[in-house]
């Protein structure tokens, strides 16, 4: 028997003696609410995702990013509670049961802070790792670690206490150089290689877009680097995406069909295709200019429940990572391949 048939069950009871006051009635209101969230829960949880699944065991119940390492045949997962955690698959088995998340770095220089962006940079054999006071929203810093041995590389701090940010996404150049937004101030650090020097790349245009909300919130989020040698970003309440030059001396709004809101992690595809990871569900643009326009041509919906974040490309196909991990003491955590759906746009088939 599911929670839900107990929650159901217990509700009825509850309703049948609610009918004697108003307190029962008010509380019976109450667990009626309850349980039909419980049951949506169960509903969603219990689905059938088509292609594959990557499900894991983890001692965490937030993880905010994943990147698919090739080189070692694992995902690597940010903690919300701080550190990275790797998921290894066995061989032939890569969506099969009984996968953990080992951690692989819990570095107390940061202790207290969330770890969010991932990026991985397989020329020089390193993981990036964007580090952020998710709560208090008064530091940001990007760490650089040895994907063999796990020695830090560097660790440039970004902002501290003197102002409110709140660091998200990495990328990085063939040069090695990093890029990280800042959605509080709607800026991108530019580190460099080394992680010696950082400069910002700011423009009134991440600014320009007005929030779908009535308020602020969420501004430059998840970032790509493109093979052609620029940047493409989204800024999550208004759901533009900006291309900018890496100096950002040149940003300009893409002109896409329709607003990414909510759009969280991006990755591309190809270089005419991106995903955009949009909590409830992922969509696929197409460019065929460049980045100067793109269309909205496919759409995929997983457990929205789980709250979709960030995407990553493995064997030319995109996972996605989900926020939310249910259970107690080993809760499991899935990722799944998004299976696009054609939304049907004649020219982009
Ligand atoms: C984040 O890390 C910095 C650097 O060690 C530290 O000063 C700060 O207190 C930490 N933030 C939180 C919320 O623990």
């Amino acid at each position: 028997m599911n929670l839900g048939v107990v929650v159901t069950s217990v509700t009825c009871k509850l309703l049948t003696f609610g009918m004697a006051g108003s307190w029962f009635t008010t509380s019976s209101v109450f667990v009626v609410i309850l349980s039909v969230l419980v049951l949506a829960l169960v509903t969603l949880e219990n689905t059938k995702h088509k292609g594959e699944v990557v499900e894991y065991r983890s001692r965490g119940w937030m993880r905010e990013c994943v990147v698919w390492d090739e080189e070692n045949k694992r995902f690597l997962v940010s903690n919300m509670e701080g550190g990275v955690g790797e998921i290894r698959l066995r061989d032939g088995d890569s969506a099969g049961g009984g996968l953990r998340e080992e951690t692989v770095v819990r570095d107390l220089e940061y202790l207290g802070n969330a770890t969010v962006g991932l990026q991985i940079d397989p020329a020089r054999n390193r993981l990036l790792a964007v580090i952020t006071d998710s709560i208090g929203n008064r530091y940001s810093a990007l760490a650089a670690y040895d994907l063999k041995t796990w020695k830090r590389l560097y660790f440039t701090k970004l902002s501290g206490p003197e102002s409110i940010t709140m660091a998200n996404d990495v990328d990085l150049d063939p040069e090695g150089n990093a890029y990280v937004t800042d959605p509080k101030q709607n800026i991108i650090w530019k580190v460099s290689l080394d992680g010696s020097t950082v400069s910002v790349l700011s423009s009134p245009i991440f600014a320009s877009q007005s929030s779908k909300l009535p308020f602020k919130g969420i501004g430059l989020n998840g970032i790509v680097y493109h093979p052609d040698g620029f940047l493409l970003v989204v800024h999550t309440f208004s759901g533009a995406i900006f291309k900018s030059s890496l100096d950002g001396g040149d940003v300009s709004v893409v002109n896409i069909s329709s607003p990414m809101f909510m759009g969280d992690g991006l990755a591309l595809l190809s270089p005419e295709k991106m995903v955009v990871v949009a909590s409830l569900s992922t969509r696929l643009l197409e460019s065929r200019d460049g980045w100067k326009s793109a269309q909205l041509t496919h759409r995929y919906v997983g457990p929205m429940h789980r709250l979709a974040t960030t995407a990553t490309i493995k064997d030319g196909k995109a996972f996605v990572n989900h926020m939310f991990g249910f259970g107690f003491g080993n809760g499991k955590h899935i990722i799944t391949e998004a299976i696009f759906k054609s939304l049907g746009v004649p020219s982009y088939t």
